[in-house]
């Protein structure tokens, strides 16, 4: 019973706008009606700038990691902060405050892999700007880290890492159709920062 309380309340977590509530509140600017449309880090950053763009991306991570360390809290088995990730990520995706069009999974499942494995998350981190510095794309960036997320917890033989990491990283691809025929297209835009 306590865990389909904690679910629920992952998922409100995990639902909470912070590109809308940045935006609107900060700048009086709906983010979903400018540059890609994404309620995410990425389209923040494009749309209203560094300052903005690093504290919801900060935000969505938190969110993941807030939500995932909850069955630490109550002593839970570790299987549970993955669990109760995926409720997060849902959230952050199909927020139920913003009419369930939200982000594209990225900085909400990294969270809640900082919950689980802080070492998986650095390295991903890491090679998310390495990846990023070499093709300029933010969402092939995101995708390919998450391929690294799903090798890296394969060498690590932990089971329910493995199959929630492959999950993410399946929602992850998903997320990016849109990015992904642009970047056939060749009309993703790139950053121009590195
Ligand atoms: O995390 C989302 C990012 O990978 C792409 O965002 O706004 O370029 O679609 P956006």
């Amino acid at each position: 019973m306590i865990e389909a309380f904690i679910f629920v309340l992952a998922y409100l977590i995990g639902s909470i706008p912070s590109g809308l509530i940045v935006g609107k509140l900060g700048y009086g600017i709906d983010i979903r009606e400018h540059g890609s449309g994404n309620l995410g880090g990425t389209n923040t950053f494009r749309t209203l700038g560094v300052k903005a763009g690093l504290i919801v991306t900060s935000a969505d991570i938190l969110k993941g990691t807030l939500a995932a360390a909850i069955p630490r809290f109550i002593d839970l088995p570790p299987i549970f902060i993955l669990i109760v990730g995926i409720f997060a990520v849902l959230g952050h995706t199909y927020p139920i405050f913003a009419k369930f069009k939200g982000g594209k999974a990225v900085a909400t499942s990294a969270g809640v892999l900082l919950c689980y494995e802080p070492m998986l998350f650095l390295t991903m981190v890491a090679f998310f700007f390495i990846a990023l510095y070499i093709s300029k794309y933010v969402s092939l960036s995101s995708m390919l880290a998450g391929i690294y997320a799903v090798i890296y917890s394969i060498v690590t033989k932990d089971i329910p890492l493995i199959i929630v990491v492959s999950l993410l990283t399946i929602f992850v691809i998903y997320r990016h159709r849109s990015n992904i025929k642009r970047i056939v297209d060749k009309t993703e835009p790139k950053v121009k920062w590195l």
